[in-house]
C-alpha cells in the first residue's frame, strides 16, 4: 500500500534516521547479527536508508530492494549512488518479486 503524505513526513525525517542509525541497527545486530558478505533483500525500502545501513552497518554485500512506490524507489536510487554495483532496486509488488526485478531494465 502506498503512503499518505503523513506517513511519508513520518518515514522520511531525520529524527527517525538516527533512531535507525543508532537504536535500531545496534538492537537488530544484537539479537540477529550481522550479515557479512551476505546477499541480502528489502522489502519495501522505501527511499533507502534502510539499504544504506544493511550495506554498512550490517555488511552485506548486496542487496535487492524492491519498493511499490516508484518515488521512493527514485530517490533511493540518488541516495545509493556510490553503491552501484552492490543494490538492485526495483519497482514492484513484494507480493511477486519477480516481476518486480524482470521488469526492471534500470537495474544496478
Ligand atoms: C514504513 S515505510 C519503510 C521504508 C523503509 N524501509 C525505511 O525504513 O525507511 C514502508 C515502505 O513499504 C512500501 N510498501 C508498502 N507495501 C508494499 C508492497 N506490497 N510491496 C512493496 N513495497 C511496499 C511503501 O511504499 C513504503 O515505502
Amino acid at each position: 500500500m502506498l503512503m499518505n503524505q503523513v506517513e511519508t513526513l513520518m518515514v522520511n525525517n531525520p529524527i527517525r534516521r538516527a533512531l535507525q542509525r543508532w537504536y535500531e541497527t545496534p538492537l537488530l545486530i544484537r539479537l540477529g547479527g550481522r550479515t557479512p558478505g551476505g546477499r541480502v533483500a528489502e522489502i519495501g525500502c522505501g527511499s533507502g536508508y534502510g539499504t544504506k545501513l544493511i550495506l554498512d552497518q550490517f555488511g552485506a554485500a548486496h542487496v535487492d530492494a524492491v519498493d511499490l512506490d516508484p518515488a521512493m524507489i527514485r530517490r533511493a536510487r540518488q541516495r545509493l549512488v556510490r553503491y552501484a554495483g552492490r543494490v538492485r532496486l526495483a519497482v514492484g509488488d513484494a507480493t511477486d518479486l519477480r516481476a518486480a526485478f524482470d521488469a526492471e531494465d534500470g537495474a544496478y
